[in-house]
């Protein structure tokens, strides 16, 4: 892919991905989201990136595990996408908040009912005794919910992440790799490189 450095840095965004997803690039989606905690302990853990929203990459997750505690406390995040096959890197610097209930509800409807269930069920980033409990809480919740409709709990929804800084970055022969960078200024975006 040749890199316009001039497109606005969603739009490069939008053409890699699409990239990535037409060149069969397993788990595109993945992206490794990196939270502080309020001892400013860092963390990091893979979630799902599920488009853009109002020009913020969206995520969806339980609102009471550890990474939402972090982001209560502190919302700067680091995200980042690495599709080998491409030798490509995004990197993302960021803000993030809640989408609208709106906007998690209708995600939470798509999903699959085994995950509407999880969400329900599941109290993210708790200590378990086991499986075999865990599973057995999730069976009394099917009962509950059988015939109906799942709705989307209320510790359960989306953020998007707005960036403040995102970087492209190509893998290239001898290490001299390219380093495209926007930074966002009060109305648009500072360009500039980087050393590999
Ligand atoms: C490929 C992959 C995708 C994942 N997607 C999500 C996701 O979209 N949302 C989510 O909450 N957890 C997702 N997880 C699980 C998280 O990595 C993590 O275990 C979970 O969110 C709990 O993190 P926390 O305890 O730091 O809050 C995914 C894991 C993998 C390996």
């Amino acid at each position: 892919m040749s890199f316009d450095f001039k497109n606005d840095p969603f739009e490069n965004f939008l053409k890699s991905y699409q990239e990535a997803q037409t060149k069969g690039i397993p788990d595109a989606n993945a992206m490794a989201l990196s939270t502080v905690d309020e001892n400013h302990k860092p963390s990091v853990r893979t979630v799902l990136y599920k488009g853009l929203i109002n020009r913020g990459f969206s995520f969806y997750t339980n609102y009471e595990g550890r990474k939402a505690r972090d982001i209560k406390s502190n919302n700067n995040v680091a995200a980042l996408f690495f599709w080998s096959h491409l030798d490509r890197q995004i990197r993302i610097q960021g803000t993030v908040e809640k989408l609208s209930r709106e906007a998690s509800e209708n995600y939470f409807a798509t999903r699959p009912r085994l995950s509407q269930l999880g969400a329900w069920t599941s109290n993210q980033s708790e200590k378990i005794e086991s499986f075999e409990i865990f599973q057995k809480k999730i069976d009394e919740i099917d009962l509950r919910f059988q015939e109906k409709i799942i709705p989307c709990p209320p510790h359960w929804g989306g953020y998007r992440i707005e960036p403040s800084e995102i970087e492209f970055w190509f893998g290239k022969a001898g290490r001299l790799h390219e380093r495209y960078v926007y930074e966002k200024t009060g109305s648009g975006w500072n360009r500039f490189l980087r050393a590999p």
